[in-house]
């Protein structure tokens, strides 16, 4: 099996690192929504934040690995015409601008006030960048309009996916799923 990319296809490392942050991603933002509706006396009003703040913090770390990986190896060529390889191309960028976005809008609005974030009662992520004018309402902001623009280019990039292997039957779904 195959560990490392080629120029045909995506080796396990890529493969786990795209759908276990795929599946996290997905879950955080559910729960993001889910949690902001929440009332003061709802038994998850306090734990709810606590775990999307954790879990998010764990998405940051596994995207610094990512980056650190993509930027080391090999990418597969993109499979399709010229437009389709451009756009493919540019949304995996974005992708990853969008994360860092998210996970950096995230750590401000926790921090605002000078509190650092608490992942799962193990350690504590210290504050560094607090006590600026609207901080919690300006990142708050952020978060919530790149969180979305994520969530719509996910869906389009799924879909696009979807394409590829039902209408073209080519291998590009096939090669995010299994290493060759
Ligand atoms: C890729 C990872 C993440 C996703 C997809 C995500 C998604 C979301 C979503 C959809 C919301 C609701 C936004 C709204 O409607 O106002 C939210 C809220 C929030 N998220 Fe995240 N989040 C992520 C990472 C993080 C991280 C790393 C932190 C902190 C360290 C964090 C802290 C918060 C906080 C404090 C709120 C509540 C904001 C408010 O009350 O306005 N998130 N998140
Ligand atoms: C939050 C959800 C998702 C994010 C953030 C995401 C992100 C990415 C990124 C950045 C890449 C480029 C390879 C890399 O750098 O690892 C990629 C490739 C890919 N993704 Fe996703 N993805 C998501 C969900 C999905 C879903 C739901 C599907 C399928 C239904 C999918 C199918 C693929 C395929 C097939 C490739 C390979 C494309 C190619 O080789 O041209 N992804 N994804």
């Amino acid at each position: 099996m195959k560990l490392i990319n080629n120029l045909q296809s995506y080796g396990l490392i890529s493969i786990l690192l795209h759908w276990i942050m795929a599946v996290l991603i997905l879950g955080l933002f559910v729960l993001g929504e889910y949690m902001v509706d929440l009332t003061y006396y709802d038994p998850w009003y306090i734990k709810a934040p606590n775990f999307h703040r954790s879990l998010g913090v764990v998405v940051g770390f596994l995207f610094i690995c990512r980056l650190i990986w993509r930027i080391k190896s090999i990418r597969p060529n993109v499979e399709g015409k010229q437009w389709e390889k451009s756009t493919a191309l540019a949304v995996h960028r974005l992708f990853y601008v969008l994360i860092a976005i998210i996970c950096i809008s995230g750590y401000l609005i926790t921090t605002a006030d000078g509190q650092g974030v608490s992942i799962f009662n193990w350690f504590t992520l210290p504050a560094t960048l607090y006590g600026f004018n609207n901080q919690e309402d300006i990142a708050g902001l952020v978060h919530e309009w790149s969180t979305q623009i994520l969530l719509i280019l996910a869906a389009l990039h799924g879909i696009a996916a979807l394409k590829h292997h039902f209408i073209n039957r080519d291998s590009t779904l096939r090669r995010m799923l299994r290493p060759k």
